[in-house]
């Protein structure tokens, strides 16, 4: 039997705590924690997101300024709100949905945000000092993929674990986190050579590789801890994540579902990650 990994429920728990946190901020007579969200043009799963980000702002009390920006906007027009965003005391949180329109270099937007207010972790400098184990704001799926080692208390260190993927956002900083917990830690991509060997000798399987149902039963060591990031739709047009759930399931000690595993507790960790800018910046 499997223990499921329940996102929606454990993210629901952290945002009652981080509410509780956000009230007693206001009872003191203080101002709220603030989250400034940026959307630019009109891509469907971006809206999706960012509405989704917004609702739990207004589920923990965390103010939040929407800042829908059309499509052909340009570069030099979004540089100026993000300067005015860092400019703005009572903005914490800067976050911008990505991905941007092709005449504006993401690299370049993320670059000017100010570090203190990198609630996504995505800056230069929150990135060297999460790599180099200093503290920092963190990148939010990665930081809840943690907490579910957390909350069920499962054992990382010592462990073989494979992270699928190696971006940015989730590839990269799994695998830094793994290995802060000493897990032994491999990466796999789309060059990888054996990689279903390397996934059955793994206790912890992180993917991150946007296919569908790609991981098997077969692929998979008993008893391991399976976290699935992907989001895909398979040809049944459902959505599902990298990982045959209804087979690989039964081989698990612990698996993350698709939906209502990662996906929630992302958001529930930039709401933690705004509380935590809020405090850095009014202490
Ligand atoms: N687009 C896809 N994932 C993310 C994320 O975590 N943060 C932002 N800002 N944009 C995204």
């Amino acid at each position: 039997m499997y223990t499921l990994l329940n996102g929606k429920e454990l993210s629901k728990k952290i945002k009652r705590e981080i509410a509780s946190e956000v009230a007693s901020i206001i009872d003191s007579g203080k101002r709220s924690p603030s989250l400034a969200v940026v959307l630019v043009g009109e891509d469907e799963a971006s809206k999706i997101y960012v509405r989704n980000k917004i609702k739990a702002t207004k589920a923990t009390g965390i103010i939040s300024h929407e800042y829908k920006l059309p499509e052909s906007i340009t570069e030099k027009e979004l540089i100026e709100t993000i300067r005015f965003l860092n400019n703005d005391d009572e903005v914490d949180g800067i976050l911008v949905q990505l991905p941007l329109p092709k005449q504006i270099s993401e690299e370049k937007i993320i670059n000017l945000i100010a570090p203190e207010k990198d609630v996504d972790g995505f800056t230069p400098k929150n990135t060297g000092r999460f790599y180099i184990g200093l503290n920092s704001l963190k990148p939010c799926t990665p930081s809840g993929i943690m907490e579910f080692f957390k909350e069920y208390n499962i054992k990382i260190e010592g462990k073989s674990a494979v992270v699928l993927g190696r971006s940015n956002i989730v590839g990269k900083p799994i695998a830094n986190m793994l290995l802060e917990k000493n897990a032994t830690v491999t990466i796999c991509h789309s060059k990888t050579q054996n990689l279903k060997k390397i996934v059955k000798n793994s206790d912890i399987v992180v993917s991150a590789i946007g296919k569908a149902e790609f991981i098997k039963e077969d692929w998979i060591k008993k008893g391991a801890v399976v976290i699935d990031v992907g989001i895909n739709y398979n040809e049944a047009k459902q959505l599902v994540g990298d990982v045959d759930f209804k087979n690989v399931a039964d081989k698990c000690s612990f698996i993350t579902p698709v939906p209502k595993g990662v996906g929630p507790m992302t958001i529930a960790m930039l709401m933690k990650n705004c509380l935590t800018a809020y405090k850095m910046r009014t202490k």
